[in-house]
Order: structure tokens, then sequence, then C-alpha cells
């Protein structure tokens, strides 16, 4: 996203973000530039494979990197995070802004209950009395969904469920009421229904709050659920963002359509293949000149020679396309047509989806 001279009223802006890591190895450079806002009320959807750098972005944006390079700018309402000392951090991480992510036990204490450790966190922010936050600790857990929290907040981690402690999670990050909830994966070790539950808890909870979210996924059907925009990484870097429908509907960088095309549709013979993007993701230790994509991209391979030229030489910085609010870092981009989308032919009911 182009930079901006405006005042900034988004509840989130990540402007050029970059993230490197130094290792014995080499510089690792995990995220490379990427620019995204969340504006409150909204969810963006940060989508990609496996090792795209999105879990390094939502640990920039909750100045949670210890011993890597971060540089660019991200701004909550307006005020500069880089830079900040670890105690003024510390003082936005959980009040203003909280982080729910897969893996709930490793966010929730062994040795105290789970009452206790939401109590905490608001005893932390506001310096309210025990009984005040215990009571506010049950309240949440009511409102999350938990059945019998007065009960349930004298309970240890291990005795809930897994759909169960992420819910605790949620009521843990939520109980400050910060303005900004980044989930990373927050479903992809449930089943589906359960899966289904969170997603609708989270969107009911951002309804009555107005809170900003930021969903982090590999999961494109996540996204089509819950996200209002869309940010596709690839690489360390933004390759699409759009509007959810735009996205679905009529995807512009080749690798926003793999993932499409990756997708299991309605009319698929039960036997039929998966189908998958042909070879692997760039290494973040070794960068390369071009496109990120280029090694894998068809539409490069079937481009003229001076088109792929480019590609491989020239990295593609995010423009604007025709057609809508969307950015597209890709030197050819693919012509609007509807996409069959996974119910073989209909548009992806985005709208309904959510
Ligand atoms: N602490 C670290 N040191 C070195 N490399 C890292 C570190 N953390 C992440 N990476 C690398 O950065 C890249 C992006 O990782 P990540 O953001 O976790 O991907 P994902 O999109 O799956 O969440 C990966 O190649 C990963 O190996
Ligand atoms: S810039 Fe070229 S290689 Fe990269 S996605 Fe676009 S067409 Fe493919
Ligand atoms: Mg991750």
């Amino acid at each position: 996203m182009p930079p901006t001279t405006e005042p900034d009223q988004s509840l989130l802006r990540v402007h050029d973000l970059r993230v490197a890591f130094d290792t014995p190895a080499g510089t690792v450079q995990a995220v490379d530039g990427v620019s995204f806002t969340v504006e409150a009320g909204r969810t963006l959807g940060l989508v990609g494979e496996s090792g795209s750098g999105k879990s390094v972005t939502s640990l920039a944006v909750m100045g949670l990197h210890r011993r890597a390079r971060v540089s660019g700018s991200i701004t909550l309402a307006g005020q500069e995070l880089l830079g900040l000392t670890d105690r003024r951090f510390g003082r936005l991480r959980g009040r203003r802004m909280a982080m729910v992510f897969q893996d709930p036990l490793s966010a929730l204490h062994p040795a105290y209950t789970v009452g206790e450790q939401i109590a905490e966190a608001h005893r932390h922010h506001f310096g309210s009395g025990r009984r005040v936050a215990r009571r506010r600790a049950v309240e949440m857990l009511g409102e999350v969904g938990i059945p019998e929290p007065g009960r349930r907040a004298g309970e240890y981690a291990h005795q809930f469920s897994g759909g169960m402690r992420q819910r605790a999670m949620i009521a843990m990050a939520l109980s400050c009421e910060p303005e900004l909830l980044v989930a990373d994966e927050p479903t992809t070790a449930l089943d589906v229904t359960v899966q289904a539950q969170i997603l609708e808890l989270i969107a009911r909870l951002q309804q009555d709050r107005g809170l900003g979210v930021l969903m982090i996924t590999h999961d494109l059907g996540v996204v089509a659920r819950v996200a209002h925009e869309v940010l596709v990484m690839y690489g360390g870097r933004g390759a699409e963002q759009a509007p959810v429908d735009e996205l679905f509907h009529s995807p512009a960088h080749p690798y926003t359509r793999g993932l499409l095309d990756s997708l299991p549709r309605l009319d698929d013979p039960d036997d039929a293949p998966l189908r998958a993007i042909p070879g692997s993701p760039p290494s973040p230790a070794e960068p390369r000149a071009g496109c990120p994509f280029e090694p894998r991209c068809p539409r490069a391979a079937a481009a003229t020679v001076p088109e792929r030229a480019r590609c491989a030489g020239e990295s593609p910085r995010p423009r604007g396309v025709p057609g809508g609010g969307r950015l597209v870092a890709c030197h050819l981009p693919l012509p609007a047509a509807p996409h069959p989308g996974p119910s073989g032919g209909a548009p992806v009911p985005a709208e309904e989806a959510r």
C-alpha cells in the first residue's frame, strides 16, 4: 500500500514491515515489505502457505520479536508502536491489543486456575480488586459460552477440552476490552464443528464490541467465513489484497488463483486427486531478484520471453488494478473473470458465509 501523508484514522496500519533474523547460516528475511490496514469492526484475513511470514507479521504487530530486526511502521490508532520500550508495549499488549493463537495450552498457565489467570490480566491492566476481577473473569467465561462459568473458573486448563480452552483464551484476550484482536490460526487444531463455533464467537464479539480483527490462517475456507478484506502473502510479501468477495470471485494474482484452484470443488468426483500448486514456497534465507512466485507461476511460464525475463528479474510492487479496491503485486495480473469457486460454477457466497 502506498505511503500516506493523511492523518491516519485506521485502527491498525502496518506499512512496509520488514522482519529479518540473523542466524548462523545467514540472514532470514521472513517478512519483506508488507503493508495493510485493519479497521475497527472489520476483519482482515491474512492467508498464505506455511512459511509465508504470517506468524512473524503477527508477532511484530504484538511487539513480541526479541531477536529480530524489525523496520517499517506499525501504528495503532495513529500511535507508532515500533521503537516503543518493552514497558510501554507491555501496557498496550493485553489492554488495547490482544492475541489468541493455535495452542491455548502454551498461553494458559498449568499451575493457576483459568479464572485466576483472566482475573490477573484484569487486575494488572485496570488495578481492580480481587473480587471485581474474579467476577469479571466469570462473566467473560460466560460470555464466550462456557457452561457453569462460576465453577469452571476454578478449574485448570488441563481440565478443559480443546474447544473450551480456546474459548478461555479468547475470554482472557478480551477481558480487558482491547480494540484489536490478533488471532493466529485460532481454529487450526479444532475439529470443524468446534471451529465453526469459535469463528462465530469471534464474529459475535466483534459485532458487539467493534473489534478490529487480524485473522491469520492458511485456510481459505476460514477466510471466506469471517474476513471482510484479505491479504494473500507469499514469500514474506503481499501478493494480493482485496475485499473478500472480489478476491474469491475474480483473483488477479496467479498465486491467489492457484490457492483457489486447490480448493476441493463440490462437482469433483469422490476419487479426484487433490490439486496443489506444483513446486514449493521460496526459502527466506535465499532471496531472489524477481517475483518470488516466478518458479511456480503458470502465467509466467506461458508468457513471452521479455515478460518472463521481467518476472524473473524485477520484483513486482503492489499496485491497483482496474475494478475495485485491490492491490496486486504482479507484472501480469489476470484479467477479471469469474473463478468457478468451490461450488463448481456459482461464485463463493462470501456475504452469506460470513
Ligand atoms: N526465530 C526465527 N529465526 C529464523 N527464522 C525464522 C524465525 N521465525 C520464523 N522464521 C522463518 O520465517 C519464515 C516465516 O515464518 P512464519 O511467519 O512462522 O510462517 P507462517 O506463514 O507459516 O506463519 C519461515 O521460513 C520461518 O522458518
Ligand atoms: S509477476 Fe510474473 S511470476 Fe510473478 S506472479 Fe505475476 S506473472 Fe507470475
Ligand atoms: Mg504461522
